[in-house]
Formats: structure tokens, sequence, C-alpha cells
């Protein structure tokens, strides 16, 4: 993908072919769906932004592809192992750490308060999330399954809304991942463990929704 070219290509083209890119979006708030048939410079004209600025940060990512594959058995095998594996890992330290941030600054007006809490949260409803769609819905896939998948998806669709309010949320309690300048470097930490799971949760939210999912439905009003 060149620096170029990335102007003329639509928001979701861009999501799906450069990793890290919906992070990008997600902090100049361009909304991966709501935008996704928008050329870049469209998008970026509509929400103020430099555009040279925003292709800068889009190939400060680099061209390598976020490497999903085209077909329907290697894309699931890829959201299994890039994003659900990776979600197992990391949720449980991430709780963990915030449990011992809040409490080790208690009377800090900046402290994370309800995060460990949050992130537990997550970790139940994305576990049971990623168990149906791993017991039931993708293996229907990868085996080419041809008849109706819509309800299941629709119902996987609902409770993606579910996460995305909850990266919302999470956003929302760290103000933007940014630890205040006395954070001891567990809060760092922290931050850039919860920011780099916001964006894989973008991201996996993003290959679900807007790659594998169309595949198996009829076309959306
Ligand atoms: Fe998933
Ligand atoms: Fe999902």
């Amino acid at each position: 993908m060149t620096t170029h070219a990335l102007r003329d290509q639509t928001v979701a083209e861009i999501a799906i072919r450069l990793a890290g890119a919906t992070s990008v979006f997600r902090r100049r708030e361009i909304d991966v769906c709501d935008c996704a048939d928008v050329p870049l410079a469209e998008a970026a004209a509509a929400q103020g932004l430099d555009i040279a600025e925003l292709e800068a940060a889009l190939a400060a990512l680099g061209d390598a592809p976020s490497g999903a594959p085209q077909d329907t058995p290697g894309l699931v095998h890829h959201i299994l192992t890039r994003f659900h594996d990776t979600h197992r890992r990391e949720l449980p330290e991430l709780a963990e750490l915030a449990r011992r941030v809040e409490a080790a600054h208690p009377e800090h007006p900046l402290a994370p308060r309800g995060l460990a809490d949050l992130l537990q949260r997550a970790l139940v409803e994305l576990g049971d999330h990623m168990a149906k769609e791993e017991q039931v819905l993708f293996p229907a896939m990868q085996a080419g399954y041809r008849g109706s998948l819509e309800m299941p998806i629709r119902v996987m669709r609902h409770e993606h809304e579910a996460h995305a309010d909850l990266l919302r949320a999470l956003e929302h309690l760290t103000r933007g991942f940014a630890a205040p300048e006395d954070a001891c470097p567990s809060w760092r930490a922290l931050y850039v463990g919860a920011q780099k799971f916001a964006a894989d949760l973008a991201e996996h939210l993003n290959l679900e929704n807007n790659v594998l999912f169309p595949r198996f439905e009829r076309r959306r009003s």
C-alpha cells in the first residue's frame, strides 16, 4: 500500500488491509463502520483533519498487510489465533494489573477507579461470546455451510455492540489511555496494555462485522 494511494481508498479498505489502522481512525473519531464506503480524503475533511498528517500516521504503521487471509477458513483461523487467543492471554493479566494499580493509588484523583471491574466484565463477556463463535458459528463457516446463519450472526452482531460500548467505557475511564505525569510504571504499563487490547478488539470486531459476516448474510438494509 503506497502513501499516495491512501487518500483515494475507502476507510473500510484501509482498515481491513492495514494492521493498526482501526486504532489510528478511532483516535481521530473516524468510525470505521459509519465511514466504511467513504474515501479517506472525504472522511478526513468531514472531521477537519489534515489528510497529509492522517496518511503519514497510517503509512507509519508500515506497508505490511494485516495478515488476514482472504479465504474464509483462513480468515476464521486468523481471527481465532490473532484475536481470541490474544484476548484470553492478555485480559486476565490486565484485570489483575488494574486491581493492583487501583489499590496502590486510592487517593489519586486520576486513578482509574472501576477499571479492574470493567476489564473483568470484558473477560467474562468476551469469553462467553468467543466460545459461541468457536463452538457453533465458526465451524459452520469453515466447513462451507451454506444454510442460514442469519440468526446466530444477528446475535453476534448484537453482542459486538455491547463490546463497542465496553471500548468506549475503557477509553473514557483511562482518559484516552493517558496516564498522569506522576503515574507509576505499573499504571503506565496498564494503560499501554489497555490501549493495545482496545486496538485489538476494534480490529477483531471490524474483521467479523465487515469482512467475515457479510459473506454469510443476504444484503443487509
Ligand atoms: Fe470473535
Ligand atoms: Fe465476535
